[in-house]
């Protein structure tokens, strides 16, 4: 056997490919803020911006145009507005309630996921209510409930709770049910760990843990099988996808899944691991491109379906 034979020219390369990254994987995760006219970099995140909703508009007709089917939308939220219950979170005339609205109208065939958690709106930079230094569940899960079905209301395609509380996606889909939101699907969170690569994001929504870690809520890195028990869960009470969050240090997670489960699996390629590309690349220590390329190529190879990326708008260029 000479495998080299199957590598000799480009064209033979492209026809024995396994696997290819293509535009129609990726969803461009934005930040949008309140106010007219403005976008500020998020400084560990250079080249990533919070937009006010009339510049996010044209960003969203961008990706759109270059082929992106679906953003993720996070929100910032002044501090005035957050409280250790997350209200604003469900205020039907919130941010994103607004900002899905806006772009229902502006672009209406991309697909709309909302954050479903109450971290960009706890004053304690939780994703559930917090009571005596613990994450209350079930409570938390009402909340989170409320805030899905303003989503819903506003027009959301796809609720994506990235929480973490226990039986949330079931509470979730059973009130989208009764309140006749049958075609708003669900791509759950549901292999979500507790990782420091997490850091630029909250960053990025001045969402940081007030006091402790997320330990109690997300999962540790150092487990594989319990990923397995989310996941049955969460398809148990109705997700439509389900995620692995973050991508480059789960690979062997994304593999495990997608062997597990026919439903979409979806990897979030987070804010930590694009910031370590991009400022390797700002040292000229590593070609950004071809990184970014190998990187998200990797992940479709374990077997993501879907990629969340901070990249997209840069992949569909690239991938032209
Ligand atoms: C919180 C949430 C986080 C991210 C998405 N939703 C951060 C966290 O759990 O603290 C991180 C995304 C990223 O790092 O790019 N509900």
């Amino acid at each position: 056997m000479r495998p080299r034979r199957l590598r000799r020219t480009e064209t033979l390369r492209r026809m024995v490919r396994e696997h290819h990254l293509q535009v129609e994987d990726l969803i461009y995760p934005l930040f949008v803020m309140d106010g007219v006219g403005q976008r500020e970099e998020v400084p560990s995140m250079p080249g990533c911006y919070r937009y006010t909703l009339d510049l996010l508009l044209p960003e969203v007709q961008q990706a759109y145009q270059l082929g992106i089917g679906a953003i993720a939308l996070f929100p910032l939220i002044p501090h005035h507005q957050k409280d250790n219950a997350g209200t604003e979170s469900y205020n039907p005339n919130g941010l994103i309630p607004r900002t899905v609205r806006a772009i229902k109208q502006a672009v209406p065939d991309i697909l709309v996921i909302t954050d479903v958690a109450l971290d960009p709106y706890s004053s304690e930079g939780h994703d559930g209510i917090v009571q005596d230094g613990q994450i209350l569940n079930d409570e938390t899960v009402a909340v989170l409930v409320k805030q899905a079905l303003v989503q819903a209301e506003a027009g959301a395609d796809f609720v994506a709770p990235s929480d973490m509380m226990d039986g949330r996606v079931g509470a979730i889909r059973q009130a989208l049910d009764a309140q006749g939101w049958i075609n708003v699907g669900i791509l759950a969170y549901s292999a979500k760990y507790a990782s420091a690569y997490y850091g630029p994001f909250r960053d990025a929504l001045d969402s940081a843990p007030k006091f402790g870690d997320k330990k109690t809520y997300q999962m540790d890195a150092a487990n594989a099988k319990e990923a397995i028990k989310e996941v049955d869960l969460d398809i148990a009470e109705g997700a439509d996808m389900v995620m692995v969050k973050p991508a480059l240090a789960y690979l062997d997670i994304i593999c495990r899944i997608k062997h597990h489960t026919n439903l979409p699996v979806a990897a979030y390629n987070v804010s930590g691991e694009y910031a370590m590309i991009k400022a390797a690349a700002a040292q000229g220590w590593i070609d950004e491109k071809k990184v970014i390329l190998e990187t998200l190529t990797s992940m479709k190879r374990a077997g993501a379906d879907l990629i969340l990326t901070y990249f997209a708008k840069d992949v569909a260029l690239m991938l032209k």
